[in-house]
């Protein structure tokens, strides 16, 4: 295929996935009515039950199912003196440059040749300069810099700060990591390719605190546990994820960095950074602070300054990398069907993410009653939706696009033998089973 097709073809799914979360309530723009805002993006009904989905998939992966890693849930701002210590005030940003024909503005590490407009093509461009990412805010009545405050630019920095409230609080003793997931902000000059890369999105981020001899032990087994977490739990095909090693394009403090990529349909791009932080991040927040930040071991009567291991992966992103890969037509059921131009759009979601796992049809209306009985009893263990509407291919249809992994329907047989009919959204077999122990067949199913 030539580049020019190949490049069409990436960019007709990321619109049809575009498109696909618009139309059925997924993933829309913020503040559409009054012409968006680049860069903020609102998860509809079925966007939101996948991203609480994923976020306790990742929660239960990474915090519940261990003892050494603990939760946390900060504030969104700290005190300003944080992202001093981080650094992120002195040196957080991109080398930006304007188009001074057509207006827009490049990040000019994104640009490929540097002397032309990427949009226009003129070189008529302002000289690069530092764009600073934070997102700046004022706390109390007045609005002058002594009340200056920042939106967090990662999740991390707060889990530094209250090292010795969780460490104590629990008791842990080296090594063990704390784990946060909540809304991160950066004013990106290029907000693009959908949610790939926004201004306020969430992040899902572990510090894993240790000796500094047994870090390089630690930051290998994060990296094994991140990329089974990615093959098992979300199905990603080996084709799909890589890892990329930083190599000697490291930090001063830091022995190592991984990013692990997704294939996007724009290219390989950025899910997940493994940084191996060194005592960077503690160190600075005693010397911005002035309280201590080390540890006592007690097993070799030392105090230091744990090093850190870092998993640090968006939720946004994820959700884009899950939804490309999830995303299919399925072309040999219309063409046996013989209606070539009626293409069924499946997302063939993991079934633990999907936003609903079973759906439940009435045959017809008159079956309303009975079926919806069945609905109310399986939405106490699943994620369940009822649907009446239209011809059952066609609410077979609806909950193929959104990826539902099994549909149930009560027909006028089922008054009489007691059994339903189970629906398989990626076979599309259809099954006769006990509406008794329609729960328990879809646990089994849906635990696999
Ligand atoms: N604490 C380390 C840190 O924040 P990062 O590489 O800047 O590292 C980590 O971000 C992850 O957060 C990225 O791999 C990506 O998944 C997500 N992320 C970063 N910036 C983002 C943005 N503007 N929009 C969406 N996700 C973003």
């Amino acid at each position: 295929m030539s580049d020019v097709n190949k490049n069409a073809v990436e960019h007709t799914l990321i619109e049809k996935i575009t498109s696909l979360c618009k139309r059925r309530g997924f993933i829309f723009r913020s503040s559409e009515i009054y012409g968006g805002i680049n860069g903020f993006w609102d998860y509809g009904p079925y966007g939101v039950a996948m991203k609480r989905a994923l976020e306790s998939l990742w929660w239960n992966f990474m915090v519940e199912t261990r003892d050494d890693v603990e939760g946390l849930d900060s504030t969104v701002i700290c005190h300003p003196k944080v992202w001093k210590a981080s650094g992120h005030l002195d040196k957080f940003g991109d080398l930006m440059t304007d188009c001074r024909d057509c207006k827009a503005r490049h990040r000019v590490d994104q640009m490929d040749d540097k002397t032309a407009c990427p949009n226009c093509g003129s070189t008529n461009l302002t000289d690069p300069r530092e764009f600073n990412l934070m997102m700046k805010t004022f706390v109390g009545p007045v609005f002058d810099e002594d009340h200056a405050a920042y939106l967090r630019a990662e999740t991390c920095q707060p889990i530094f700060v209250d090292f010795h409230h969780v460490r104590i609080s629990t008791r842990q003793k080296l090594p063990f990591g704390i784990a946060q997931i909540g809304k991160a902000f950066r004013n990106e000059i290029n907000p693009r390719n959908f949610i790939f890369r926004s201004r306020e999105f969430t992040q899902m981020e572990m510090e894993f605190f240790c000796a500094d001899t047994d870090s390089m032990k630690w930051y290998e087994y994060w990296r094994s546990e991140r990329i089974r977490y990615y093959k098992q739990l979300l199905e990603f095909r080996d084709d799909e994820i890589r890892i990329h090693d930083h190599g000697d394009e490291l930090a001063h403090y830091a022995k190592a960095a991984l990013d692990i990529e997704f294939a996007f349909p724009f290219g390989w791009g950025e899910l997940e950074g493994i940084h191996h932080r060194g005592t960077w991040d503690l160190s600075r927040h005693q010397e911005f602070s002035g309280e201590s930040m080390e540890y006592f071991d007690q097993e070799t009567n030392s105090k230091f300054i744990p090093t850190c291991i870092e998993t640090s992966v968006g939720v946004d992103r994820t959700m884009l990398a899950i939804l490309c890969h999830a995303y299919d037509e399925d072309m040999a059921e219309t063409q046996k069907e013989g209606k070539e131009k009626d293409v069924r759009v499946v997302l063939r979601l993991p079934a633990k993410i999907a936003p609903v796992q079973a759906a439940v049809f009435p045959l017809s209306k008159k079956l309303s009653e009975p079926a919806k009985k069945i609905h109310e009893d399986l939405r106490e263990h699943f994620r369940s939706e009822f649907d009446v509407t239209g011809a059952i291919g066609k609410r077979y249809r609806r909950q193929d696009e959104i990826g539902t992994p099994y549909c149930v329907t009560f027909d006028f047989d089922s008054v009489e033998d007691g059994c339903v009919t189970l629906r398989d959204r990626d076979t599309m077999e259809q099954e006769r089973v006990s509406a008794a122990n329609i729960a328990e067949i879809l646990r089994d199913k849906l635990d696999k």
